[in-house]
């Protein structure tokens, strides 16, 4: 197309972040969603293209009206192979209403505020021992000591997941996120399926035991409140209870671990924010945790598919037309965020997109994700006050996950 910005070409994703962000701006100024055709791959499926919408206001109005941008099949671009569908068939995010409603009502106790008050002394005392090992240790990368370290073990917390079986979720998980939503060649893609399909359905298999356990003995914990019927008669399925747990792992493992390595840099090249937060910790913690997801984007895209005619900013979008709503993009807008491009953890107000815009699918993990960042970097701020990060992170190559694979640090 005429700006020589390809959304839809691995080689736009290769490009350095700032680099991405000065075409988003350029696109932004376009003041219309731009359609990018998808390039084919020999032997693998692609579609026809998206259409993708940059500014905040286009992805708050898509988020917003889940009737006509539906979250089903999937919403991942470019369309997920089959393999991934196939175990994340089920998952809420990839549903719409009246199933993504029902999942949603059942599984919304597991993030009540009762419910996540219980996990506190548990993320408290995870922290710490993390630290106590980083002092041990010595310093070498944030992601594998810290920050890899924390998420994944609230969410086998909250799933009361035995000690004795975290070590094989742990081995699990760092397979099957590898998925990374970027075409890659045909032999590649077979090698990752065939290790990411047996990892998930692995961890599938785990979780299901534990559901049919904890139906014919419940316990006092989530799993057991999820599978046995409530008041009005719901529960999950043993199978369903399975697809929940891999969507937690893939839905809250990265995104909170990358929210807090990429936080880490950011502190350190902004040394005035860093010493706003180390003057109060308490008064200036949610902001930064906030502006850090504007700022990062720790999922850069969702995909919504059309199911009825519609126009925006005088674009005609038909039935089965793809919509790509690129978050990273909207939480850059000035006409929302003055001086975008500023980390500031003062900024009010924030209404980024980092957890999805305001509808139906809005993150269901997103005070979790606060309450797990605030307790790790309370930890670290006031054990490791010289923390910092150093170098460069290694990213990695990803259209939708942007995550950090190695960040070195010091204290
Ligand atoms: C900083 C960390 C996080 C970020 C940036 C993030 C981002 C997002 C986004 C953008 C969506 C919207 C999906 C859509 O509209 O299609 C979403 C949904 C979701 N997130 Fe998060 N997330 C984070 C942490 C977590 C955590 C810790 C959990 C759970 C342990 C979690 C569980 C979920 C679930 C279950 C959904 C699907 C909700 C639905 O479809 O109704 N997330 N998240």
């Amino acid at each position: 197309m005429e700006t020589g910005i390809d959304l839809a070409d691995l080689a736009f994703w290769r490009r350095p972040p700032h680099e991405r962000e000065r075409d988003f701006a350029r696109l932004r100024a376009l003041d219309r969603p731009v359609f990018f055709a998808e390039r084919r791959v020999p032997l693998l499926r692609s579609g026809a293209g998206f259409h993708a919408l940059v500014r905040h206001a286009d992805v708050v109005e898509a988020s917003r009206n889940a009737k006509v941008f539906s979250s089903e099949p999937a919403v991942t671009n470019p369309e997920p192979p089959g393999w991934v569908k196939h175990v994340f068939g089920d998952s809420m995010v990839n549903l719409d209403d009246p199933r993504h409603a029902r999942l949603r009502r059942i599984v919304s106790r597991a993030f009540s505020p009762k419910m996540l008050a219980r996990l506190d002394s548990g993320i408290q005392k995870a922290a710490e021992r993390i630290v106590d090992d980083v002092v041990e240790q010595g310093p070498r990368d944030f992601v594998a000591q810290v920050a890899a370290r924390l998420p994944i073990n609230v969410i086998c917390d909250m799933m009361g997941v035995p000690d004795g079986i975290r070590a094989r979720v742990h081995a699990h998980v760092d397979v099957s996120t590898a998925y990374t939503g970027v075409r890659m060649s045909l032999p590649r893609t077979v090698a990752m399926a065939g290790r990411n399909m047996a990892a998930l359905f692995a961890l599938q298999r785990l979780v299901m035991r534990l559901g049919r356990e904890r139906a014919r003995e419940p316990a006092d914990d989530l799993v057991s409140a999820l599978v046995n019927a409530n008041v009005d008669g719901e529960r999950l399925t043993p199978k369903e209870l399975g697809s929940f747990f891999t969507l937690l792992l893939v839905a809250g493992n990265e995104t909170a671990r990358n929210t807090m390595a990429h936080g880490l840099k950011l502190l350190t090249d902004n040394p005035g924010e860093r010493e706003r937060l180390a003057g109060d910790f308490e008064a200036h913690i949610g902001g930064a945790i906030e502006e850090t997801v504007r700022y990062v984007s720790p999922i850069m895209q969702f995909r919504r598919t059309v199911t009825e005619p519609y126009e925006m900013r005088g674009v005609r979008f038909a039935p089965g037309d793809k919509v790509v709503l690129f978050y990273g993009s909207a939480n850059r807008d000035e006409e929302v965020f003055p001086d975008a491009g500023r980390f500031d953890i003062t900024r009010r107000p924030n209404p980024h997109v980092g957890f999805g815009g305001p509808g139906p699918h809005f993150c269901l993990g997103a005070n979790l994700a606060r309450q797990e960042i605030k307790i790790m970097y309370r930890e670290l701020f006031t054990r490791l006050p010289g923390i910092r990060s150093v170098g460069e992170p290694e990213l990695l190559l990803s259209n939708f996950d942007n995550s950090v694979r190695a960040q070195g640090f010091a204290f």
